[in-house]
């Protein structure tokens, strides 16, 4: 009922010449998985150069990050108009990188959830824990706290990803367990179902932190556990490509 979805979080990686031989190889990778839906975040300044490579392909181009004003003076930023031209369907919120290093808040989240989506956008929502939260007992508090603020201004689960990322998990080679995983991907589908009711079924919660090809297969066997946002191993395409196959088993 929901196609696994495996996407590729470059982060601030690849040269303009790596990114397209990476964007190549994943169209060959989703060409011969064609069961899994996959995508890849490159940095903004190569979506254009990836949107043109992976033309005509299945893989979906997702940017990493925008601003939600639709112009102005916002010295740096790309407004999510820009990144749309450029060719991206999507964009990565509240990845925990965007929270502890460039303080976004909730409410920050928030509003970049719902510009996105006013504007067609996809989003792949992140939440997670971080060590001392889980250590503290209070995973299920944080993420459902997180899914709550992110998703506060938007009406419908249309265009929506979660992507759970526990914050010890990434990059850091400690992925959670499959078990760990499956128990709070429940627990955030039973949030969702809450306000959202029968669409929380259809949802695609993505797993992330630390997926390897060797833990791949595990994660993604677990009921709902629906894909995987990958970071450093979705900058070898071999690696990627095997994440990309065990979704198909
Ligand atoms: P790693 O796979 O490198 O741990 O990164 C995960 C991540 O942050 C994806 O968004």
């Amino acid at each position: 009922m929901r196609t696994n979805f495996v996407c590729g979080n470059w982060k601030m990686n690849t040269t303009r010449a790596s990114a397209i031989a990476l964007a190549e190889a994943c169209v060959v990778a989703s060409r011969q998985t064609p069961s899994v839906r996959v995508g890849i975040a490159p940095p903004a300044i190569w979506l254009s150069d990836v949107a043109a490579t992976i033309a005509g392909s299945s893989v979906a181009l997702f940017a990493q990050n925008g601003h939600p004003a639709a112009s102005g003076a916002f010295t740096g930023e790309s407004s999510y108009a820009m990144l749309k031209e450029a060719g991206a369907i999507g964009l990565l919120v509240g990845h925990s990188e965007r929270r502890q290093l460039f303080g976004e808040t909730d409410a920050v989240v928030a509003t970049k959830v719902a510009a996105a989506r006013a504007l067609g956008l996809e989003v792949i929502l992140c939440v997670g824990e971080t060590l001392e939260e889980r250590d503290g007992g209070t995973t299920l508090q944080v993420v459902n706290r997180q899914v709550d603020a992110g998703l506060a201004e938007i009406a419908t689960l249309d265009g929506i990803t979660i992507a759970y990322e526990p914050v010890w998990a990434i990059g850091t080679g400690r992925n959670a367990t499959a078990a760990q995983a499956q128990e709070v991907h429940a627990a955030i589908r039973s949030r969702l179902a809450i306000r959202f009711g029968a669409q929380a079924a259809a949802v695609v919660i993505q797993y992330g932190g630390s997926v390897k090809p060797e833990t791949a297969a595990s994660l993604l066997a677990e009921s709902d556990v629906d894909g995987a946002l990958v970071g450093g191993a979705s900058l070898d395409s071999a690696a990627f490509g095997s994440i990309i196959a065990a979704g198909a088993l």
